[in-house]
Protein backbone atom coordinates (compact mmCIF):
# COMPACT_ATOMS: atom_id res chain seq x y z
CA UNK A 1 0.00 0.00 0.00
CA UNK A 2 1.38 3.62 -0.74
CA UNK A 3 1.55 5.51 1.77
CA UNK A 4 2.29 8.92 0.25
CA UNK A 5 1.62 11.94 1.99
CA UNK A 6 -2.11 12.98 2.66
CA UNK A 7 -3.65 15.51 4.31
CA UNK A 8 -3.34 15.05 8.36
CA UNK A 9 -6.45 13.10 9.34
CA UNK A 10 -8.20 13.58 12.43
CA UNK A 11 -7.57 11.06 15.08
CA UNK A 12 -9.27 9.93 18.29
CA UNK A 13 -7.40 11.30 21.36
CA UNK A 14 -6.63 8.29 23.25
CA UNK A 15 -6.83 4.74 23.42
CA UNK A 16 -9.79 4.98 25.51
CA UNK A 17 -11.33 7.64 23.26
CA UNK A 18 -11.28 5.20 20.43
CA UNK A 19 -13.12 2.81 22.69
CA UNK A 20 -15.80 4.86 23.45
CA UNK A 21 -16.58 6.34 20.16
CA UNK A 22 -16.94 2.68 18.84
CA UNK A 23 -19.01 1.73 21.83
CA UNK A 24 -21.27 4.96 20.50
CA UNK A 25 -21.46 3.53 17.41
CA UNK A 26 -22.44 0.11 18.67
CA UNK A 27 -24.66 1.16 21.26
CA UNK A 28 -27.90 2.53 19.70
CA UNK A 29 -31.53 2.05 18.85
CA UNK A 30 -29.86 -1.34 17.72
CA UNK A 31 -29.41 -2.26 21.53
CA UNK A 32 -32.50 -0.88 22.97
CA UNK A 33 -35.37 -1.13 19.77
CA UNK A 34 -34.03 -3.97 17.80
CA UNK A 35 -32.59 -6.94 20.43
CA UNK A 36 -36.20 -7.11 22.24
CA UNK A 37 -38.13 -6.85 18.48
CA UNK A 38 -35.89 -8.96 16.93
CA UNK A 39 -36.19 -11.62 19.72
CA UNK A 40 -39.70 -11.49 20.63
CA UNK A 41 -39.97 -12.05 17.02
CA UNK A 42 -38.19 -15.34 17.40
CA UNK A 43 -39.22 -17.10 20.02
CA UNK A 44 -37.23 -14.98 22.76
CA UNK A 45 -34.68 -17.05 24.87
CA UNK A 46 -34.01 -19.41 22.45
CA UNK A 47 -32.80 -16.38 19.84
CA UNK A 48 -30.71 -14.97 23.30
CA UNK A 49 -28.82 -18.12 23.45
CA UNK A 50 -28.06 -17.76 19.48
CA UNK A 51 -27.45 -14.43 19.42
CA UNK A 52 -24.52 -14.72 21.97
CA UNK A 53 -23.08 -16.92 20.47
CA UNK A 54 -23.32 -15.26 16.81
CA UNK A 55 -21.56 -12.00 18.60
CA UNK A 56 -18.77 -14.07 20.24
CA UNK A 57 -17.94 -16.68 17.16
CA UNK A 58 -18.67 -14.14 13.57
CA UNK A 59 -19.68 -10.84 15.79
CA UNK A 60 -16.39 -10.13 17.04
CA UNK A 61 -13.98 -11.83 14.85
CA UNK A 62 -15.42 -8.89 11.79
CA UNK A 63 -15.27 -6.48 14.29
CA UNK A 64 -11.33 -7.09 14.57
CA UNK A 65 -11.13 -7.63 10.93
CA UNK A 66 -13.01 -4.12 10.35
CA UNK A 67 -10.31 -2.28 12.90
CA UNK A 68 -7.46 -3.49 11.27
CA UNK A 69 -8.59 -2.86 7.74
CA UNK A 70 -9.61 0.60 8.80
CA UNK A 71 -6.23 1.16 10.42
CA UNK A 72 -3.95 -0.26 8.11
CA UNK A 73 -5.18 2.18 5.58
CA UNK A 74 -6.38 4.92 7.21
CA UNK A 75 -9.44 5.05 4.39
CA UNK A 76 -13.09 4.64 4.35
CA UNK A 77 -14.42 1.68 2.90
CA UNK A 78 -13.91 2.49 -0.51
CA UNK A 79 -10.91 3.46 -0.46
CA UNK A 80 -9.44 0.97 1.82
CA UNK A 81 -10.19 -1.57 -0.40
CA UNK A 82 -8.82 0.61 -3.54
CA UNK A 83 -5.26 0.46 -1.59
CA UNK A 84 -5.30 -3.13 -0.25
CA UNK A 85 -6.39 -4.60 -3.55
CA UNK A 86 -5.62 -1.97 -5.88
CA UNK A 87 -7.64 -2.41 -9.49
CA UNK A 88 -9.83 -5.37 -8.18
CA UNK A 89 -13.16 -5.78 -7.59
CA UNK A 90 -13.76 -5.35 -4.45
CA UNK A 91 -13.96 -1.86 -3.59
CA UNK A 92 -17.82 -3.14 -4.45
CA UNK A 93 -17.92 -4.23 -0.46
CA UNK A 94 -17.32 -0.22 0.22
CA UNK A 95 -19.42 1.01 -2.16
CA UNK A 96 -22.10 -1.68 -0.79
CA UNK A 97 -21.15 -0.25 2.53
CA UNK A 98 -21.65 3.71 1.50
CA UNK A 99 -25.34 2.31 0.48
CA UNK A 100 -26.73 -0.01 3.23
CA UNK A 101 -25.19 3.39 5.87
CA UNK A 102 -27.20 5.69 3.69
CA UNK A 103 -30.43 3.07 3.85
CA UNK A 104 -30.27 2.43 7.30
CA UNK A 105 -29.83 5.83 8.45
CA UNK A 106 -33.07 6.36 6.70
CA UNK A 107 -34.93 4.31 8.96
CA UNK A 108 -33.20 4.93 11.73
CA UNK A 109 -33.69 8.63 11.84
CA UNK A 110 -37.23 7.66 12.01
CA UNK A 111 -37.09 5.29 15.15
CA UNK A 112 -34.95 8.25 16.60
CA UNK A 113 -36.92 10.91 15.97
CA UNK A 114 -39.87 9.08 18.25
CA UNK A 115 -37.51 9.56 20.77
CA UNK A 116 -37.60 12.48 20.37
CA UNK A 117 -41.05 13.04 20.24
CA UNK A 118 -41.15 11.00 23.86
CA UNK A 119 -38.82 13.37 25.38
CA UNK A 120 -41.55 16.11 24.86
CA UNK A 121 -44.29 13.46 25.93
CA UNK A 122 -42.40 13.05 29.14
CA UNK A 123 -41.70 16.40 29.59
CA UNK A 124 -45.43 17.22 29.55
CA UNK A 125 -46.18 14.37 32.01
CA UNK A 126 -47.71 11.93 29.50
CA UNK A 127 -46.61 8.96 31.27
CA UNK A 128 -48.14 8.47 34.36
CA UNK A 129 -50.32 5.43 36.33
CA UNK A 130 -53.28 4.55 33.56
CA UNK A 131 -51.84 5.88 30.36
CA UNK A 132 -52.75 5.12 27.22
CA UNK A 133 -49.47 3.86 25.94
CA UNK A 134 -51.24 2.32 22.46
CA UNK A 135 -52.30 6.14 21.84
CA UNK A 136 -49.53 7.59 22.92
CA UNK A 137 -46.91 5.96 19.93
CA UNK A 138 -49.79 6.53 17.59
CA UNK A 139 -49.93 10.25 18.42
CA UNK A 140 -46.34 10.30 17.10
CA UNK A 141 -45.87 7.52 14.52
CA UNK A 142 -49.54 7.61 12.94
CA UNK A 143 -49.81 11.15 12.08
CA UNK A 144 -47.29 12.15 9.01
CA UNK A 145 -46.38 15.45 10.74
CA UNK A 146 -45.48 14.90 13.82
CA UNK A 147 -43.69 11.44 11.91
CA UNK A 148 -41.99 13.47 9.35
CA UNK A 149 -41.38 16.83 11.78
CA UNK A 150 -39.21 14.33 13.92
CA UNK A 151 -37.30 12.36 11.28
CA UNK A 152 -36.24 15.92 9.96
CA UNK A 153 -35.47 17.27 13.37
CA UNK A 154 -33.20 14.21 14.23
CA UNK A 155 -31.34 13.80 10.75
CA UNK A 156 -30.96 17.63 11.53
CA UNK A 157 -28.91 17.05 14.75
CA UNK A 158 -27.27 13.94 13.04
CA UNK A 159 -25.71 16.06 10.75
CA UNK A 160 -24.74 19.00 13.14
CA UNK A 161 -22.12 16.39 14.88
CA UNK A 162 -20.88 15.34 11.95
CA UNK A 163 -19.73 18.70 9.89
CA UNK A 164 -17.84 19.00 13.99
CA UNK A 165 -15.74 16.57 12.31
CA UNK A 166 -14.30 13.47 14.66
CA UNK A 167 -12.56 14.62 17.83
CA UNK A 168 -14.80 17.55 18.25
CA UNK A 169 -18.29 16.10 17.66
CA UNK A 170 -18.12 12.39 18.47
CA UNK A 171 -15.84 12.02 21.35
CA UNK A 172 -17.20 14.98 23.60
CA UNK A 173 -20.30 13.29 23.62
CA UNK A 174 -20.09 9.58 24.23
CA UNK A 175 -17.58 10.44 27.30
CA UNK A 176 -19.89 11.74 29.56
CA UNK A 177 -23.61 9.78 28.30
CA UNK A 178 -22.65 6.54 27.81
CA UNK A 179 -22.07 5.66 31.30
CA UNK A 180 -25.26 7.80 32.54
CA UNK A 181 -26.75 5.26 30.33
CA UNK A 182 -25.50 2.27 31.76
CA UNK A 183 -26.95 3.99 35.25
CA UNK A 184 -30.32 4.41 33.91
CA UNK A 185 -31.18 1.13 32.11
CA UNK A 186 -29.93 -0.49 35.50
CA UNK A 187 -32.42 1.15 37.40
CA UNK A 188 -35.24 0.35 34.91
CA UNK A 189 -33.96 -3.61 35.16
CA UNK A 190 -34.69 -2.97 39.13
CA UNK A 191 -38.28 -2.11 38.33
CA UNK A 192 -39.06 -3.91 35.63
CA UNK A 193 -38.31 -7.23 37.32
CA UNK A 194 -40.36 -6.33 40.05
CA UNK A 195 -42.96 -5.71 38.57
CA UNK A 196 -46.31 -8.30 39.22
CA UNK A 197 -46.48 -10.15 36.24
CA UNK A 198 -42.87 -10.30 35.57
CA UNK A 199 -42.12 -13.91 35.56
CA UNK A 200 -43.21 -15.45 32.75
CA UNK A 201 -41.89 -12.56 30.97
CA UNK A 202 -38.40 -13.42 32.44
CA UNK A 203 -39.12 -16.80 31.53
CA UNK A 204 -39.75 -16.49 27.61
CA UNK A 205 -36.29 -14.66 27.72
CA UNK A 206 -34.42 -16.42 29.67
CA UNK A 207 -35.51 -20.12 29.58
CA UNK A 208 -34.61 -21.52 25.71
CA UNK A 209 -36.94 -23.84 24.36
CA UNK A 210 -34.74 -25.47 21.44
CA UNK A 211 -37.17 -26.27 19.55
CA UNK A 212 -37.59 -22.69 18.35
CA UNK A 213 -34.65 -22.92 16.53
CA UNK A 214 -34.83 -22.69 12.89
CA UNK A 215 -32.70 -21.35 10.31
CA UNK A 216 -34.62 -18.50 9.96
CA UNK A 217 -33.79 -17.57 13.31
CA UNK A 218 -29.93 -18.20 13.26
CA UNK A 219 -30.26 -15.92 10.13
CA UNK A 220 -32.18 -13.14 12.84
CA UNK A 221 -29.51 -13.77 15.16
CA UNK A 222 -26.43 -13.51 12.85
CA UNK A 223 -27.78 -10.20 10.77
CA UNK A 224 -28.85 -8.64 14.46
CA UNK A 225 -25.27 -9.11 16.40
CA UNK A 226 -24.17 -7.47 13.09
CA UNK A 227 -26.45 -4.42 13.18
CA UNK A 228 -25.62 -4.29 17.35
CA UNK A 229 -21.99 -4.22 16.63
CA UNK A 230 -22.41 -1.53 13.63
CA UNK A 231 -20.53 -4.33 11.41
CA UNK A 232 -20.86 -5.20 8.00
CA UNK A 233 -21.18 -1.55 6.10
CA UNK A 234 -17.63 -0.48 7.25
CA UNK A 235 -18.79 1.75 10.13
CA UNK A 236 -16.07 0.11 11.46
CA UNK A 237 -13.31 0.27 8.88
CA UNK A 238 -14.17 4.30 8.96
CA UNK A 239 -13.80 4.51 12.56
CA UNK A 240 -10.58 2.30 12.72
CA UNK A 241 -9.20 4.46 10.23
CA UNK A 242 -9.02 7.93 12.74
CA UNK A 243 -7.03 4.57 15.09
CA UNK A 244 -3.41 5.46 16.33
CA UNK A 245 -0.84 3.30 15.69
CA UNK A 246 -0.80 2.73 19.62
CA UNK A 247 -3.88 1.83 20.10
CA UNK A 248 -4.57 -2.01 20.59
CA UNK A 249 -6.94 -3.25 18.20
CA UNK A 250 -7.51 -6.86 19.68
CA UNK A 251 -8.74 -5.55 23.30
CA UNK A 252 -10.45 -2.70 21.78
CA UNK A 253 -12.56 -5.19 19.88
CA UNK A 254 -13.13 -6.88 22.93
CA UNK A 255 -14.40 -4.07 24.84
CA UNK A 256 -16.65 -2.95 22.27
CA UNK A 257 -18.16 -6.24 21.95
CA UNK A 258 -18.61 -6.89 25.63
CA UNK A 259 -19.82 -3.80 26.27
CA UNK A 260 -22.73 -3.36 23.44
CA UNK A 261 -23.76 -7.18 24.28
CA UNK A 262 -24.17 -6.54 27.94
CA UNK A 263 -26.79 -3.34 27.07
CA UNK A 264 -28.53 -5.41 25.10
CA UNK A 265 -29.28 -8.10 27.05
CA UNK A 266 -30.22 -5.21 29.32
CA UNK A 267 -32.82 -3.96 27.32
CA UNK A 268 -34.26 -7.17 27.40
CA UNK A 269 -34.86 -7.08 31.39
CA UNK A 270 -37.13 -4.43 30.74
CA UNK A 271 -38.62 -5.15 28.32
CA UNK A 272 -39.55 -8.52 28.66
CA UNK A 273 -41.05 -8.09 32.09
CA UNK A 274 -42.76 -5.19 31.13
CA UNK A 275 -44.43 -7.15 28.32
CA UNK A 276 -45.92 -9.47 30.07
CA UNK A 277 -46.93 -7.36 33.08
CA UNK A 278 -48.86 -5.30 30.89
CA UNK A 279 -50.28 -8.36 29.16
CA UNK A 280 -49.04 -7.69 25.62
CA UNK A 281 -48.52 -10.46 23.12
CA UNK A 282 -44.71 -11.16 22.00
CA UNK A 283 -43.74 -11.13 18.76
CA UNK A 284 -46.83 -9.03 17.81
CA UNK A 285 -46.69 -4.72 17.78
CA UNK A 286 -43.95 -4.29 15.48
CA UNK A 287 -41.37 -1.46 15.78
CA UNK A 288 -43.78 0.58 18.02
CA UNK A 289 -43.74 -2.44 20.61
CA UNK A 290 -40.71 -1.23 22.65
CA UNK A 291 -41.96 2.37 22.50
CA UNK A 292 -45.30 1.01 24.06
CA UNK A 293 -43.47 -1.51 26.17
CA UNK A 294 -41.24 1.63 27.71
CA UNK A 295 -44.78 3.74 28.56
CA UNK A 296 -46.17 1.31 30.48
CA UNK A 297 -42.94 0.71 32.33
CA UNK A 298 -42.24 4.30 33.22
CA UNK A 299 -45.86 4.78 33.78
CA UNK A 300 -45.15 2.49 36.57
CA UNK A 301 -42.81 4.32 38.55
CA UNK A 302 -43.48 6.11 41.72
CA UNK A 303 -44.15 8.56 43.24
CA UNK A 304 -46.76 9.47 41.19
CA UNK A 305 -47.08 11.67 39.02
CA UNK A 306 -43.34 12.35 39.17
CA UNK A 307 -42.03 9.41 38.46
CA UNK A 308 -42.69 8.22 35.06
CA UNK A 309 -41.81 11.83 34.33
CA UNK A 310 -38.28 12.33 35.68
CA UNK A 311 -37.12 8.34 34.36
CA UNK A 312 -38.48 9.28 31.13
CA UNK A 313 -36.80 12.40 30.54
CA UNK A 314 -33.87 10.78 31.40
CA UNK A 315 -34.03 7.59 29.42
CA UNK A 316 -35.57 9.37 26.38
CA UNK A 317 -33.02 11.57 26.66
CA UNK A 318 -30.09 9.09 26.84
CA UNK A 319 -31.55 6.97 24.50
CA UNK A 320 -31.57 10.05 21.88
CA UNK A 321 -28.15 10.82 22.50
CA UNK A 322 -27.27 7.33 21.78
CA UNK A 323 -29.13 6.61 18.98
CA UNK A 324 -26.75 10.14 17.52
CA UNK A 325 -23.81 8.21 18.23
CA UNK A 326 -24.97 5.38 16.49
CA UNK A 327 -26.50 7.75 13.59
CA UNK A 328 -23.69 9.87 13.17
CA UNK A 329 -21.25 6.69 12.59
CA UNK A 330 -24.06 5.70 9.89
CA UNK A 331 -23.93 9.56 8.35
CA UNK A 332 -19.82 9.14 8.63
CA UNK A 333 -19.13 6.21 5.98
CA UNK A 334 -20.39 7.95 3.09
CA UNK A 335 -19.25 11.39 4.21
CA UNK A 336 -15.95 10.09 4.80
CA UNK A 337 -15.81 8.40 0.99
CA UNK A 338 -17.18 11.86 -0.72
CA UNK A 339 -14.50 13.83 1.61
CA UNK A 340 -11.46 11.32 1.05
CA UNK A 341 -11.75 10.30 -2.42
CA UNK A 342 -14.36 12.82 -4.09
CA UNK A 343 -12.69 16.49 -2.70
CA UNK A 344 -15.77 17.11 -1.14
CA UNK A 345 -16.31 19.59 1.78
CA UNK A 346 -16.92 17.75 4.64
CA UNK A 347 -20.09 20.30 5.48
CA UNK A 348 -21.62 19.57 1.72
CA UNK A 349 -20.97 16.26 2.02
CA UNK A 350 -22.71 15.60 4.99
CA UNK A 351 -25.51 17.80 4.17
CA UNK A 352 -25.95 16.31 0.86
CA UNK A 353 -25.89 12.86 2.28
CA UNK A 354 -28.12 13.74 5.20
CA UNK A 355 -30.80 14.87 3.02
CA UNK A 356 -30.97 12.28 0.64
CA UNK A 357 -31.57 9.84 3.37
CA UNK A 358 -34.24 11.95 4.72
CA UNK A 359 -35.85 11.94 1.81
CA UNK A 360 -35.74 7.72 1.03
CA UNK A 361 -36.80 7.55 4.64
CA UNK A 362 -40.66 9.45 4.34
CA UNK A 363 -42.19 6.01 3.39
CA UNK A 364 -40.77 5.03 6.68
CA UNK A 365 -42.04 7.50 8.77
CA UNK A 366 -45.44 6.85 7.03
CA UNK A 367 -44.85 2.94 7.93
CA UNK A 368 -46.29 2.81 11.35
CA UNK A 369 -50.10 3.68 10.82
CA UNK A 370 -49.79 7.07 9.18
CA UNK A 371 -49.84 5.35 5.44
CA UNK A 372 -52.14 1.82 5.62
CA UNK A 373 -50.42 0.17 2.67
CA UNK A 374 -46.84 1.26 3.83
CA UNK A 375 -47.89 0.01 7.36
CA UNK A 376 -48.72 -3.59 6.17
CA UNK A 377 -47.07 -3.92 2.04
CA UNK A 378 -48.79 -5.54 -0.37
CA UNK A 379 -47.99 -9.44 -0.71
CA UNK A 380 -44.90 -8.71 2.05
CA UNK A 381 -47.54 -8.10 4.79
CA UNK A 382 -44.58 -6.28 6.99
CA UNK A 383 -44.83 -2.15 6.99
CA UNK A 384 -42.22 -0.36 4.93
CA UNK A 385 -39.60 0.24 8.06
CA UNK A 386 -39.58 -3.48 9.23
CA UNK A 387 -38.85 -4.12 5.25
CA UNK A 388 -36.31 -1.40 4.96
CA UNK A 389 -34.35 -3.04 8.40
CA UNK A 390 -34.47 -6.68 7.14
CA UNK A 391 -32.87 -5.83 3.46
CA UNK A 392 -30.23 -3.23 4.81
CA UNK A 393 -29.82 -3.65 8.30
CA UNK A 394 -29.92 -7.41 8.22
CA UNK A 395 -29.50 -8.83 4.50
CA UNK A 396 -27.20 -5.83 3.40
CA UNK A 397 -25.00 -6.57 6.44
CA UNK A 398 -24.82 -10.19 6.77
CA UNK A 399 -23.43 -10.14 2.99
CA UNK A 400 -21.37 -7.31 3.83
CA UNK A 401 -19.43 -9.33 6.66
CA UNK A 402 -19.31 -12.40 4.47
CA UNK A 403 -17.08 -10.31 1.90
CA UNK A 404 -15.23 -8.45 4.57
CA UNK A 405 -14.11 -11.24 6.53
CA UNK A 406 -13.29 -13.47 2.83
CA UNK A 407 -11.45 -10.38 2.17
CA UNK A 408 -9.52 -10.12 5.22
CA UNK A 409 -9.18 -14.48 5.54
CA UNK A 410 -8.21 -15.34 2.18
CA UNK A 411 -7.18 -11.70 -0.44
CA UNK A 412 -5.68 -9.56 1.43
CA UNK A 413 -4.38 -12.60 4.20
CA UNK A 414 -4.93 -12.88 7.58
CA UNK A 415 -0.50 -12.88 8.37
CA UNK A 416 -1.14 -9.33 7.29
CA UNK A 417 -3.93 -8.58 9.36
CA UNK A 418 -2.02 -10.16 12.44
CA UNK A 419 1.16 -7.91 11.97
CA UNK A 420 -1.02 -4.83 11.57
CA UNK A 421 -2.66 -6.48 14.98
CA UNK A 422 0.62 -6.79 16.62
CA UNK A 423 2.41 -3.65 15.07
CA UNK A 424 1.79 -1.54 18.73
CA UNK A 425 2.82 -3.74 21.40
CA UNK A 426 3.98 -7.23 18.94
CA UNK A 427 1.03 -8.64 20.84
CA UNK A 428 -1.92 -10.89 19.47
CA UNK A 429 -3.06 -13.23 21.96
CA UNK A 430 -5.74 -14.93 20.19
CA UNK A 431 -4.26 -14.91 16.54
CA UNK A 432 -4.82 -19.01 15.92
CA UNK A 433 -8.36 -18.26 17.01
CA UNK A 434 -9.30 -15.27 15.39
CA UNK A 435 -7.27 -16.46 11.67
CA UNK A 436 -9.76 -19.73 11.90
CA UNK A 437 -13.08 -18.12 12.75
CA UNK A 438 -12.19 -15.77 9.91
CA UNK A 439 -11.13 -17.48 7.15
CA UNK A 440 -13.18 -20.57 8.46
CA UNK A 441 -16.25 -20.30 10.61
CA UNK A 442 -17.65 -16.94 9.55
CA UNK A 443 -17.56 -17.37 5.30
CA UNK A 444 -19.01 -21.16 5.57
CA UNK A 445 -21.97 -20.33 8.53
CA UNK A 446 -22.85 -17.29 6.65
CA UNK A 447 -22.68 -18.80 3.07
CA UNK A 448 -24.60 -22.26 4.35
CA UNK A 449 -27.28 -20.14 5.70
CA UNK A 450 -28.08 -17.93 3.02
CA UNK A 451 -27.81 -21.06 0.29
CA UNK A 452 -30.01 -22.79 2.74
CA UNK A 453 -32.42 -20.21 2.67
CA UNK A 454 -32.42 -19.64 -1.02
CA UNK A 455 -32.83 -22.68 -1.63
CA UNK A 456 -36.21 -23.02 1.10
CA UNK A 457 -37.31 -19.97 -1.26
CA UNK A 458 -37.10 -21.86 -4.30
CA UNK A 459 -38.49 -25.27 -2.79
CA UNK A 460 -41.40 -23.48 -1.89
N1 LIG B 1 -25.10 -0.34 15.86
C1 LIG B 1 -26.05 0.71 15.78
C2 LIG B 1 -27.13 0.44 16.82
O1 LIG B 1 -27.11 -0.56 17.47
C3 LIG B 1 -26.65 0.84 14.40
C4 LIG B 1 -25.62 0.86 13.32
C5 LIG B 1 -25.59 -0.15 12.37
C6 LIG B 1 -24.67 1.86 13.27
C7 LIG B 1 -24.63 -0.17 11.38
C8 LIG B 1 -23.69 1.86 12.26
C9 LIG B 1 -23.67 0.83 11.34
O2 LIG B 1 -28.02 1.21 17.00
Amino acid sequence: METTARPARDQWGSKLAFILAASGSAVGLGNIWGFPTVASANGGAAFVIVYLLAVALIGAPVMLAEFVIGRRTERNPVGAFKALAPGSAWVVVGALGVLAGVMILSFYSVIAGWTLAYIVKAATGEFTAGADTAAIFNSVAGSPGAAIGWHLAFMSLTVLVVIGGVRGGIERWTKILMPALVVILLLLVARAVTLTGAGPGLEFYLRPDFSRIDVGVVLAAIGQAFFSLSLGMGAMITYGSYMTKDDDLETSAGWVVLFDTSIALMAGLIIFPTLFHAGLEPGAGGPGMVFVVLTSLLSTIPPEPWGGTVFGLLFFLLLMVAALTSSISLLEVATAWLVDDKGVSRKKASIGVAALAFLIGIPSALANGAVPWLSSLPGIGMDFLSFLFMVFGQYALVVGALLISVFTGWVWGVRAAAAEVRSNDGKFSLEATWSFLIRFLCPVAIVSLLVYLLWQQLAS
